[in-house]
């Protein structure tokens, strides 16, 4: 069946939502998105994505096209014109909109950016097996730009990166740069090491995940340690245990780090753990 899809105002059916190709999105990659997980048709850390957007727009001087209220109400209109869709995703994005010919300087404030927001189904989100066997990773460098914070669409190095990844027959990919882990191809990543979950800080090096911060607080308020800072693949592979977070996967454990077995190859107790604290909290407060 048809997706209904918001662009610029409207709900549209997908095929007839139609974007032009001086978008700015689409010849620059200038844009950035949000990708929101919906479970039993409500939102979870609406809160956090909508001011992750503010913060990369703000960013990249594009003017905010929506307030609080009004995504908040797009988002919720999508999941009833979908009444098919349960679990997943809402994947939203904004791009600086089409300025006419294509030019390096940005357009003049009066023209609009282009707003595309969509559901992405994913049934049985949940109870996705692979939390229960845990994934692998390969390393690869971070050849990726040096504001990953800004969550912009310029996505083609995560992309060779998963690629790689499954080229090797492995889940993920996680990047390195100077010897230390960032985070992987489009998650934070996590070790933990004798009860101690280790995480790299926050700066312009990795994307502020909005699944990191809720993990880490209820992390703390469960009284866990945590310690943030870079490791190397070593002391993952050394590592007790190891996990990624993000909105599509939640906390999802890593047993196996450039074919290392992390730990003993299964998903570890703090990481199981993690997954069964964040989904029981972020239903409580989904909207
Ligand atoms: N990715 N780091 C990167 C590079 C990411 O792309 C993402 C999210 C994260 C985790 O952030 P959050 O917890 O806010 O989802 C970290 C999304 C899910 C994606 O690109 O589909």
């Amino acid at each position: 069946m048809s997706r209904t899809v918001y662009l610029n105002g409207e709900y549209v059916p997908e095929q007839e939502a139609m974007v032009s190709i001086f978008d700015r999105g689409f010849v620059m990659g200038d844009a950035v998105y949000e990708v929101t997980a919906v479970i039993d048709g409500k939102l979870w850390d609406f809160e956090g994505h909508v001011a992750r957007l503010a913060r990369s727009l703000d960013a990249l001087e594009i003017q905010n096209p929506l307030d609080r209220e009004t995504l908040l109400e797009i988002h919720h209109e999508l999941i009833r014109r979908n009444p098919d869709f349960t679990d997943g995703g809402i994947y939203l994005q904004v791009s600086r909109g089409n300025a006419g010919d294509r030019d390096f300087v940005y357009p003049a404030a009066d023209v609009a950016p282009t707003v595309v927001l969509y559901t992405q189904s994913k049934p049985g989100l949940l109870n996705d097996p692979k939390a229960k066997t845990g994934i692998k990773v390969i390393s690869v460098p971070d050849l990726r730009w040096h504001r990953r914070d800004i969550k912009t669409v310029q996505l083609l190095y995560p992309s060779m990166a998963k690629m790689a990844a499954k080229k090797a027959k492995a889940d993920d990919a996680w990047f390195v740069e100077d010897g230390k882990v960032t985070e992987g191809s489009s998650n934070n990543v996590y070790i933990v090491k004798d009860g101690k979950i280790i995480t790299r800080e926050l700066s312009h090096d990795i994307l502020h995940g909005i699944t990191r911060a809720a993990v880490l607080r209820m992390a703390k308020e469960a009284q866990m340690q945590v310690e943030e800072r870079a490791f190397t693949i070593e002391e993952a592979q050394s590592a007790d245990e190891a996990f990624f977070t993000s909105a599509s996967a939640f906390v999802m454990p890593v047993v196996e780090v450039d074919g290392a077995k992390v730990g003993t190859g299964t998903p570890g107790k703090v990481a199981t753990r993690l997954r069964e604290i964040y989904l029981e909290e972020s239903a409580k407060t989904a909207l």
